[in-house]
């Protein structure tokens, strides 16, 4: 059976921002966060304390962080759209401590390529880098999400394990995450092998109800993808305004599922998320326009007309 409900997690101000060749100007990027929060969308990831040099487009992010603050940008209706940052170690949680963040999201990688590749250590150390991070900000009262990239197959390793997946997300959930994020970063993923991943993690002792989808829509298997996960039980998914995105440091990953088409389905089979869909579309639009360049959403190029 499906959910009644499915929170849709906003990534596109991140996800998609670092990986546009332009660096948008941080009075967008506010304008952004702000369209965002007033078209529904109950939690908005709004950029990274990563190494600047690693991610230059997200290189304003205390500013970015320090705008949300002082002008409220989350707030919307008497409620607090929380706004997670990406945080991949000790140096950026004190970033972030410092601009008074509540929520943070770890990225840890399911391979070892790309733990070299998108975190500069091992598979094993990307874990030593993560456990002084996450006790720390959980001693803070954060709250930590983690994501993995990487679930489904890898550009220089190929396919990757269901059980390799897994043991990371185990190693995850111990050190003291709320919720993992398992991200199809190249969209090669099928709709059997999603449904083979969440048994895997069911059998493991890790409720699919722990669990959110991330899809990148490289292959066009998003939505498919999104349906086998419903029926095994999630209730959260990763999604990006117009699909703006990719990753930087994945070669041939591109947009991640867009926020559009995904809110689409959903409400075509009845599942409410709280998403005003013109308002969204209108956002889309308008960020196009900025980028100079069209949303590759289906759903905002039928609803906008190109
Ligand atoms: P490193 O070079 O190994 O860092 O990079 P280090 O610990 O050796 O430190 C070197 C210098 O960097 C030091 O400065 C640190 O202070 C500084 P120095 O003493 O030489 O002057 N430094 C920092 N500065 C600012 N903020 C920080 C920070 N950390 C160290 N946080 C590091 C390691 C993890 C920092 C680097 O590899 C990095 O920044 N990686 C980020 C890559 C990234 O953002 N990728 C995209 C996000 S992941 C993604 O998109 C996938 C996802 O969407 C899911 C999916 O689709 O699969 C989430
Ligand atoms: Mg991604």
């Amino acid at each position: 059976s499906l959910p009644e409900r499915v929170t849709i997690y906003e990534v596109g101000p991140r996800d998609g921002l670092q990986n546009e060749s332009a660096v948008v100007p941080l009075e967008t990027k506010a304008a952004f966060l702000r369209r965002l929060v007033e078209a529904g969308l109950p939690v908005v990831e709004a950029t990274s304390f990563v190494h600047p040099k690693w991610v230059p487009q997200l290189a304003d992010a205390a500013d970015l962080v320090d705008a949300i603050a002082e002008r409220g940008l989350d707030r919307v209706d008497g409620r607090t759209v929380p706004m997670p940052v990406l945080v991949p170690n000790e140096r950026g949680l004190d970033r972030a401590l410092e601009r008074g963040v509540r929520h943070i999201a770890i990225f840890g990688s399911a391979t070892e390529t790309f733990a070299q590749r998108n975190l500069n250590r091992s598979l094993d150390e990307q874990f030593t880098m993560f456990e002084p991070t996450v006790r720390r900000a959980r001693e803070a009262g954060m709250d930590v999400r983690a994501y993995i990239s990487m679930c489904f197959g890898d550009p220089w390793e190929g396919d990757v394990p269901v059980d390799q997946v897994v043991s990371v997300g185990k190693r995850l959930f111990d050190l003291g995450a709320s919720q993992l994020s398992l991200g199809d970063t190249i969209g090669v993923g099928t709709p059997g092998h999603v449904a083979a991943l969440l048994a895997a993690f069911n059998e493991a002792g890790l409720p699919n109800t722990d669990l959110a989808m991330h899809f990148h829509d490289t292959y066009g298997q998003a939505l498919s993808n999104t349906q086998a996960a419903l029926r095994a039980g999630v209730t959260t998914f990763d999604a990006s305004a117009g699909g703006l995105g990719g990753c930087p440091y994945a070669e041939s990953a591109t947009g991640n599922l867009a926020t559009e088409d995904l809110v689409w389905m959903l409400h075509g089979l009845g599942i409410d998320t709280g998403v005003d869909l013109d308002r969204l579309v209108a956002t889309s639009v308008w960020m196009a326009g900025q980028l100079g360049r069209p949303s590759p959403s289906r759903v905002v190029n039928a609803l906008a007309g190109g």
